[in-house]
Order: C-alpha cells, then sequence, then structure tokens
C-alpha cells in the first residue's frame, strides 16, 4: 500500500521512537565514518563492523528495536557507501533504504540525524535536497487501479523529522521545499506514464497536462485533430490515423523573465500506444509499449516544475500525442507525408512513428525562434543495446550546449552520454521519391539515424539536443533504488530544471 509522507526540518531532538544515523565506510581505515554520537551510541556500530554485519556500504541497514538508547526506543544505522564517493546519488539510494526499512519494520516515521548525513559534504543544503528527493522518489507505488472494489483505506502517513544540530537555516527550508516540488513533478510523470494505454489516451494525457497546470502560471493549449491537420502537422496526423483514439497536441507556456528573453523549448514524444502500426511489432513485450509516452509526460513534469520552482525563464513543453495502431486508414508502408516544414518523409516502417510525430512538433518549435531546443522520447530500440538502462543518450552537434548538458545532468545526479551524430547519419535518411525516408538503408546505428532525422527538422541556427531514453524511461530499479521496480522514472525531469535555469 502507499503511504503519505510528510518531511520536516528542525533543531535536533533529544527523544522520539526511532533516530536514524547513517554511517559512511571508510576502505583505507576498514572503519566507519560516523558523525559525533555518544559513546554507546558509536560502541553499537563499531562492534557491529568489527562483526562484519554492518560495513556502512550501500543498502545495508542495522536496527536495533527497543535499545532506548537516549530516549529513543529504536536504533538505525544506515549505509551511506564509500565515503569518498558519496554523491547525490548514493544520499537517494540511501534515502531509500531508510524508507524500505521503515515501512517493513512497520515503523511510523524517524528523527534523522542531520549531522550524519551531511558529514564530509561541500553543499549540506543540496545534500538534504537530494536525500529528501530520494525519500519522495522511492516513496512513489502506482497502485491506483488495485483492489478497486475494496473500501479504500486512507493511506498511513509517516513522519520524517530531520534533525539539525542549530535551528535550521532558512537554505534548507528551500532545499527541503525545492525537494518536495521536484519529486512531486516526477511522481506525476511517473504516474502518467504507468497508466495502461486504455487509461492514458492522447485526450486524456492532455486533461491531465491542463488540470495539473490549474492553480500554476502555466498557460495549457490543447489543439484536436482538425486544428492538427488545419496547421499542417502531417507527421502526428498520418500516425495518428490509424488509431479510433484522435491526436491532441499539448501546448505548455511558462513565462517567468521578461518578453524579450528567448524561451528554452522542451519537445517530448507522447506516444500512448505503440504497437507499430501496420509494420506490427512481435507480440512478447508489447505491453511496454504503454510507456512511449514517457519522453511526453516527462516534458509536462518538467514544465509543472520549473513553474512551480517559480524560475526565472521562459520555457515552453510542447507535446505531440498519438496512439500509432493498424485501423484501415493508417500509414501504409511506402506513403508520403508533409511535415509542418515543408519537407516531404516516405514511411517505409510505421513502427518508426516517433520521428514522425516530432518532426512537425520540432518544425513548430523552430517557428517560435527558442534560445534552445531539447526533445526528449523513447526513439528507438537499439539505445537500449547500445548504453542499457542507467544513461540517457544525447545526440548534439553543438559541444557548448553538451557542456551545458552534462553539468545540468551532474547538477542532477542522472547520468547522460554523448552519442555521435554526422552528415554520415543524414545521408542514410535520404529518401527515394521523397526528401526523407524514416528508416535507414541499413540497421547499423539505428540511434543516431533517428537522431539526424530530427534533426532535419530543427532550423540551422538554433541550439537542439535529443534525448534518446528508451533504456532509462522505465524499469531501471536494478541500478536505482530509488526508481519503482517496475514503472516509469520520470528521468530527464531534474536535468531539464537544471537545463532552463542555463539559459
Ligand atoms: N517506441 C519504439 C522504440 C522502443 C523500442 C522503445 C523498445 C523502447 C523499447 C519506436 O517507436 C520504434 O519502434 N522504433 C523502431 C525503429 C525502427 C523501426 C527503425 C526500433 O527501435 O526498432
Ligand atoms: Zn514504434
Ligand atoms: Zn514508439
Amino acid at each position: 500500500m502507499s503511504h503519505n509522507i510528510s518531511v520536516s526540518v528542525s533543531k535536533q531532538a533529544n527523544s522520539g521512537s526511532t533516530l536514524v544515523i547513517f554511517a559512511a565506510k571508510n576502505t583505507a581505515k576498514s572503519t566507519l565514518q560516523l558523525p559525533k554520537i555518544s559513546k554507546e551510541l558509536n560502541t553499537l556500530a563499531q562492534e557491529a563492523q568489527k562483526s562484519e554485519t554492518f560495513q556502512g556500504g550501500k543498502k545495508e541497514t542495522l536496527f536495533f528495536r527497543s535499545a532506548n538508547i537516549e530516549d529513543f526506543t529504536n536504533i538505525l544505522f544506515v549505509g551511506l557507501g564509500d565515503s569518498k564517493e558519496i554523491d547525490g546519488d548514493s544520499l537517494k539510494i540511501a534515502a531509500a533504504t531508510m524508507l524500505s526499512k521503515v515501512k517493513s519494520e512497520k515503523l511510523t516515521g524517524a528523527n534523522i540525524m542531520a549531522s550524519s548525513l551531511t558529514q564530509g559534504q561541500k553543499n549540506s543544503d543540496l545534500t538534504i535536497q537530494s536525500f529528501v528527493e530520494g525519500l519522495l522518489l522511492s516513496n512513489y507505488e502506482y497502485d491506483e487501479l488495485k483492489n478497486q472494489n475494496k473500501k479504500k483505506e486512507k493511506p498511513k502517513t509517516l513522519k520524517f523529522e530531520i534533525g539539525f544540530d542549530q535551528t535550521p537555516s532558512a537554505n534548507v527550508k528551500k532545499a527541503l521545499k525545492n525537494a518536495e516540488i521536484i519529486s512531486e513533478c516526477q511522481n506525476f510523470s511517473r504516474r502518467l506514464g504507468d497508466a495502461p494505454g486504455n487509461y492514458m489516451t492522447p485526450s486524456i494525457l492532455a486533461k491531465e497536462a491542463v488540470n495539473a497546470a490549474k492553480g500554476t502560471k502555466l498557460k495549457v493549449t490543447v489543439w484536436d485533430k482538425a486544428k492538427i491537420k488545419k496547421e499542417r502537422f502531417g507527421g502526428l496526423y498520418g500516425v495518428s490515423k490509424g488509431s479510433s483514439e484522435d491526436p491532441r497536441f499539448i501546448i505548455m507556456e511558462y513565462k517567468g523573465a521578461p518578453a524579450s528573453k528567448k524561451p528554452v523549448c522542451f519537445v517530448g514524444k507522447g506516444l500512448t500506444f505503440d504497437c507499430g502500426g501496420i509494420s506490427i511489432k512481435p507480440s512478447a513485450g508489447m505491453e511496454e509499449m504503454k510507456y512511449d509516452m514517457c519522453g511526453g509526460a516527462n516534458v509536462i513534469g518538467a514544465m509543472l516544475a520549473i513553474a512551480k520552482l517559480g524560475l526565472k525563464v521562459n520555457a515552453i513543453g510542447l507535446v505531440p500525442a498519438s496512439e500509432n495502431m493498424p485501423g484501415p486508414a493508417a500509414n501504409k508502408p511506402g506513403d508520403v507525408y508533409v511535415a509542418r516544414n515543408g519537407k516531404t518523409v516516405e514511411v517505409f516502417n510505421t513502427d518508426a512513428e516517433g520521428r514522425l510525430i516530432l518532426s512537425d512538433a520540432l518544425a513548430y518549435a523552430s517557428e517560435k525562434k527558442p534560445a534552445a531546443i531539447f526533445d526528449i522520447a523513447t526513439l528507438t530500440g537499439a539505445i537500449l543495446i547500445a548504453l542499457g538502462n542507467q544513461y540517457t543518450g544525447v545526440f548534439t552537434r553543438d559541444k557548448k550546449l553538451m557542456s551545458k548538458i552534462q553539468d545540468a545532468a551532474d547538477e542532477a545526479c542522472e547520468k547522460v552520454w554523448s552519442m555521435p551524430l554526422d552528415d554520415f547519419h543524414v545521408e542514410d535518411m535520404k529518401g527515394t521519391h521523397a526528401d526523407l525516408c524514416n528508416i535507414s538503408g541499413n540497421r547499423l546505428a539505428g540511434s543516431s539515424t533517428a537522431a539526424a532525422f530530427l534533426e532535419q527538422f530543427v532550423e540551422k541556427d538554433i541550439p537542439w539536443a535529443h534525448f534518446d531514453i528508451a533504456g532509462t524511461g522505465w524499469n531501471v530499479n536494478n541500478r536505482f533504488a530509488y526508481h519503482p521496480k517496475k514503472g516509469a522514472s520520470g528521468i530527464m525531469i531534474r536535468t531539464f530544471v537544471e537545463l532552463a535555469q542555463k539559459f
């Protein structure tokens, strides 16, 4: 069952039900790295270390129920990993480890010793932010479709209090607030991703974006099928023709800076179910294609976060949303469409549909003359083979932009990898009887040729990067404990929030 979580910061309490102390592993000295704690607590931890029951390693815990030390009933030690390698990611993993122990031991929350988290860290506010993000992200569960006919119990609230040596500063309070906003938006995107195809059609996705934006400074506009056709979105219109569900084009605008400042554009693939169309996919694993809208969901989440954080930027989020189905009016292999920018495209494989719906959205984004365009899509199976499920592939020819992206990803503790994009790849995407073809003549470098196709819809002088999240969009828990075991990750939302601030 899912829980509610409340987190507060305060001066360290000296009594309570459970005290949590984080300990790192000092590999060089084979000891634990601990904050200043009482002799009694220190002895407990050191003895566990000697007997090898607790080494301070990642995902390790040591729990003393009814220990009654220092007016705390229970004591929980949680490992942070190697003391030299603590970063935002290990802090999130430690938070996830703590939460899972609190849940399995049926505790009602805990007092967290802040000094045990911030020891040895350069920036204690960012440390607290990462930790709280990990806590709230790891609490996410998609269970709204379970036990529909049972009377819904009210979810339990777990209370966490992070205790500091002094009264917490305004900056710490801000870090907590930021963490809450970002994780709430990321969990919202995960929910959109986890909803099955019949609960997350293009029109439902658009309604979710409209509802979520209520009370924020976001202006949301939704185009229906007729408007999409009228606006010459040939790619999005064509892909949607095989389905009985109508497409939508979602526009989210945020003005946090003077109108003279160029906006940053985020474009996300919102393919709510991809069976491949006439070039139908094999049935094994096809159910995973409900996640083919995660790029779109993450753009919606990023825009919500940017607005709720009140960033001083202008930003536009664009989500072309459609199903890809093999109905009687569907795209047929060989069909040609005209995209928003006038380029013609042969659709040789109807399963390479993400690039088609993105083509119009990228051309439209270019018309806004933005400072930069970032698109995000579960675009190719090939990126999974190349990078697995830890690194998101980034495609751009702009080295300056890549370095900004790398910095933003580092700050957000998300992993990106720069991938090749070259004239060779563009050459592979030339059409026979149209300007372009939607698949390459050979099977090699499928993620790069897909990126090269997208590039043909971005105006030349606009800095642009494409993020392929086919490997990192869902089911990444084997590497990252604060993501769901099975389900959407909400990846790159935090990187996009950081990126938005760099323009
Ligand atoms: N949505 C898929 C990509 C995908 C595949 C994401 C597996 C996650 C896991 C995309 O629309 C697609 O089908 N791409 C094809 C392109 C090919 C036909 C050129 C692919 O990658 O096989
Ligand atoms: Zn496809
Ligand atoms: Zn797809």
